[in-house]
């Protein structure tokens, strides 16, 4: 079985080392290198060019090397076929690493200080316990479950929020529209772990920042696509929202002109809150080349309809 590698953010060789490590006979193709496009039966991607597994006609799965599909669920060539996420230890971990260490720096007032350091103004401001601050994680699936579990276990008062019901070991946890009202009033610091679906496109919106208590911070690390820019901006603007802090936005690279890159309640990250490491992540992928081989239910099946 040949397996085509796509991706122009993740280290090929890397990769091929590490599932040939597991599966020595994998006949590992990195693109443009492909060779016989007939001879490629599954593929490992990130961010592939439109039409480009539509190009392989006898593929027979897809691996993505991220947790969120969103675009390659974009591309109308996609080939109906199953297609899998990426769920990995690391990829996990460096989530709830990224997310308790923004947590922290608001937490400890860090962007009350970036601010005043500016203004050239020495000022204390004494933090209360972890326990005042109330931490709001929307999406409790494989990373908001895993982050929200980090931030309690460091000793913040936290919630999630899913779109069904779910538990979290000392996480109180909400779900649906319902939910969502009394999740937000409760959210000082809010973080988005949703993945990029109809329902979430857009859903950091006026109305929903709106819900949030006075002087809430925002922590985005789901999609672009999830916030409505100008309404972050009005809501910074009012001073319902003190500072946001966005791994990703709407259009990445984010252009030379966009008003966050000088904004002095915004701090950015490029898109890089979480990653996964070849040597665990391809123990997984070789778990899926594995079962794909031997006619076996493949591991993390993304459900089309739902869109995650
Ligand atoms: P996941 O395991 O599929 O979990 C998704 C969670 O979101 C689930 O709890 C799900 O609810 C909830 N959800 C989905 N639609 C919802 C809705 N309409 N209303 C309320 N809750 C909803 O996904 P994951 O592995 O945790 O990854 C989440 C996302 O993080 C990815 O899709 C990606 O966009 C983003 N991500 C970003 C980075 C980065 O570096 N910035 C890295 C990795 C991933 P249920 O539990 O009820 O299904
Ligand atoms: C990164 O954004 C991912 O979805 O893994």
């Amino acid at each position: 079985m040949a397996l085509l590698f796509f991706s122009e953010d993740d280290d090929p060789v890397a990769w091929s080392a590490a599932l040939r490590a597991r599966l020595p006979d994998l006949d590992i193709r990195v693109w443009p290198a492909i060779g016989s496009p007939e001879e490629i039966e599954a593929a490992l991607v990130w961010l592939p060019p439109p039409g480009l597994l539509a190009s392989l006609p006898r593929l027979r799965a897809i691996f993505s090397l991220g947790a969120g599909v969103d675009a390659m669920l974009a591309d109308p060539t996609l080939p109906d076929l199953p297609l899998c996420r990426m769920v990995d230890p690391s990829l996990t971990a460096t989530m709830a690493e990224y997310v308790l260490a923004c947590v922290l720096w608001y937490h400890r007032q860090f962007d009350v200080y970036a601010r005043q350091q500016a203004e050239r103004r020495w000022k204390l401001h004494l933090p209360g316990p972890a326990a005042a601050t109330r931490v709001g994680v929307m999406g409790l699936g494989v990373l908001g479950s895993a982050t929200a579990a980090t931030l309690a276990a460091h000793g913040f008062t936290v919630r999630g929020w899913s779109r069904t019901p779910r538990a979290v070991a000392g996480v109180e946890c909400f779900a649906g529209q319902p939910g969502l009202g009394t999740f937000l009033a409760g959210a000082d610091i809010l973080v988005c772990l949703l993945p990029l679906t109809r329902e979430t496109e857009d859903i950091l919106n006026a109305a929903l920042l709106d819900r949030l208590p006075e002087g809430a911070r925002l922590i985005q690390v789901g999609r672009g696509r999830q916030l409505v820019e100008a309404d972050l901006l009005a809501a910074l603007d009012t001073g319902r929202l003190v500072h946001a802090t966005l791994d990703v936005v709407r259009e990445e690279p984010l252009p030379p002109a966009h008003p966050f890159w000088t904004h002095p309640r915004i701090r950015l990250t490029p898109h890089s809150a979480s990653y996964c490491q070849p040597a665990t992540g391809a123990a997984t992928v070789a778990e899926n080349i594995r079962r794909l081989r031997d006619g076996r239910a493949l591991l993390h099946v993304v459900d089309r309809q739902r869109g995650y």
